[in-house]
């Protein structure tokens, strides 16, 4: 159905407005199509092109690409993790969530001292921070619903790269130093320098030979090459020593689960985004949506300056009330979905925000409705299928430890559960009852992987990396993209800002935000931090065709190519 109206539109603007030639002239039209990738670096951007150009579709590509980056992305790529990956695949949208899960022995208070103090470093760092990974089980449900070439083919990549080597990335080297030295710094012993010390020079060939050889399990023994056999055994030896919690027994109940993605209207658009136990999907609709009902008041600010940043931070401030009292894994707390993206509630939510100056933070209170590192990366095949996929193991290198035997870094995923009520965790997040620990929960998630649809073309497929921050970049970039109508270029690299009600008044901001409203805003009261969170890359559709950008900042490749439809 998409082909033939794929077709029939390339035949109005192409072929079929052709003036009449002779017959013997007339050789048959090539319909051509378009197809591309953002992705945070190179190996994944070719591996994955090279999937689209043999046929697959856009969720073949993307298998391939988490593969690879879990060979050459190490600070966020995973098979030790987990994500979410938003399909939108012959008029269906779907979302899948593989979403790590705490071990049986998990506890609510298996964060705190006997002052019932929490004990951030053990969710942060070493094996008791990890949570049971999903990324395998997650990829392996894509394909047995949505994949076109065989699942040999699309690891096979991630093996050749394990195996023969990669040469290192200047930006990758630097990153593993600079992680070596805080690790030295802050005294944390972990066998990471074993595993990747190595790959701490640019240009050197890195060859993972014990990743290799669990990517070839994967390979050929599918889901079961990593929940079953000799990887499961060597995560399960490693965890009980080092002082893990996850066994044999939690990989084989882990369950990557497909979910009714959150379809939200927004302007003439349909959102398709990330459902819980993401917040983010929630966050970003009430976002963008409370900034149309403020619109109906008084007139759009220009993008990024002192009144449209002040703006969108009163809103941030009652999305992250919302998402600290009222969200969590919905397989175990209710999650008022519907009622916190309802027009009325949003309307009633939005009519607080104050215009002029910064409402009191201790009075922002969650609604009563009548509730660094992880990496993106964005697909559209030529049939004009997509993919939106965030993959995690939480912050850069994830918990520090690699599995022995099977060359893998761990995630430090636990510390996205709210270990105390109340108590920041490391993005500053606070949360209660809904995210507190229990054994077999999804702790709460950011990553809001999104599809952007006009009536049933894809308009923009984007996400990012960061945290809290994640939920201010994908809205950004939304309206960047859609309301700003820039190109896609200058959407993933126009400077963000993010606001998440606490630390209280508090903006963090890219570099390159103009330094004049960076000081109306101090002066109206904001703290205003520079940091520069996030990695957008995103794929957005013109009229004239596809555009795809990835964050410059970053080591991402985005490119679209032309396709022949077959
Ligand atoms: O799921 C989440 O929200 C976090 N674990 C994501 C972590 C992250 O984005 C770190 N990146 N810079």
């Amino acid at each position: 159905m998409r082909i033939v109206l794929l077709s029939l539109l390339l035949c109005v603007v192409t072929a079929c407005s052709q003036e009449k030639v002779p017959a013997a002239d007339i050789t048959p039209p090539v319909i051509a199509s378009q197809q591309a990738v953002s992705m945070p670096d190179t190996f994944a951007a070719d591996a994955a092109m090279a999937v689209l150009n043999e046929g697959g579709t856009a969720v073949d590509a993307a298998i391939t690409a988490q593969f690879v980056l879990a060979v050459t992305f190490p600070e966020a790529g995973n098979i030790g993790g987990g994500g979410f990956m938003t399909i939108y695949m012959d008029d269906e949208a779907a979302f899948m969530d593989y979403r790590e899960m705490a071990p049986a022995a998990a506890h609510r208070d298996m964060y705190l001292d006997e002052n019932g103090d929490v004990k951030t470093e053990e969710s942060l760092f070493g094996a008791k921070a990890s949570g049971i990974p999903g990324s395998v089980a997650g990829m392996w449900e894509a394909h047995q619903r949505f994949g076109k070439l065989p699942w040999k083919r699309l690891v096979q990549p991630a093996v050749d790269l394990a195996k023969n080597g990669f040469n290192v990335p200047a930006k990758l080297a630097d990153h593993i130093t600079r992680y070596m030295a805080r690790m030295e710094e802050q005294g944390i012993s972990s066998n990471f320098e074993q595993f990747f010390g190595e790959a701490a020079a640019a240009g050197v060939l890195f060859k993972q030979p014990e990743l290799a050889a669990a990517m070839e399990r994967i390979r050929d023994q599918g889901k079961d090459g990593f929940y079953e056999g000799e990887t499961a055994r060597l995560i399960a030896e490693f965890m009980a020593a080092n002082g893990g919690l996850v066994t044999e027994a939690d990989l084989r109940s882990y369950q990557a689960k497909w979910r009714s993605p959150i379809v939200y209207p927004w302007q003439d658009y349909k959102l398709i985004t990330a459902p819980p136990p993401s917040s983010g999907g929630v966050a970003v609709a009430q976002w963008i949506s409370m900034l149309n009902e403020v619109l109906k008041q008084q007139k759009l600010p220009d993008q990024n300056s002192t009144a449209y940043i002040h703006l969108m931070s009163e809103i941030g401030k009652r999305v992250f009330a919302d998402r600290a009292e009222y969200m969590g894994d919905p397989d175990y707390v209710e999650v008022p979905v519907q009622a916190l993206i309802d027009p009325e509630y949003i309307q009633a939510r939005a009519s607080e925000v104050n215009p002029d100056a910064i409402s009191v933070t201790e009075e922002v209170k969650p609604g009563l409705y009548e509730s660094p590192d992880t990496t993106h990366f964005s697909v559209m095949d030529k049939w004009g299928n997509a993919v939106a996929n965030t993959t995690t193991i939480n912050l850069s290198f994830g918990s520090g430890v690699v599995v022995e035997g099977a060359g893998f870094l761990l995630n430090d995923e636990m510390d996205d559960f709210s270990a105390k009520a109340g108590v920041p965790n490391f993005f500053g997040a606070i949360g209660g009852t809904a995210n507190e620990i229990q054994p077999g929960k999804r702790m709460l998630s950011s990553m809001t992987p999104t599809i952007v649809l006009k009536g049933e073309q894809v308009k923009l497929v984007t996400g990012s990396p960061g945290g809290t921050t994640i939920i201010s970049s994908v809205a950004q970039s939304i309206l960047n993209t859609l309301f700003f109508d820039m190109t896609a270029e200058e959407s993933a690299n126009s400077p963000r800002f993010h606001h998440q009600l606490w630390p209280k008044d508090t903006i963090a901001y890219h570099e390159g935000l103009d330094a004049a409203v960076v000081s109306e805003l101090e002066a109206m009261g904001y703290t205003m931090k520079q940091s520069n969170f996030g990695d957008v890359h995103l794929i957005k559709r013109t009229d004239k065709g596809l555009e795809a950008a990835s964050e410059a900042r970053g080591r991402g490749k985005a490119m679209v190519e032309e396709a022949p439809l077959d």
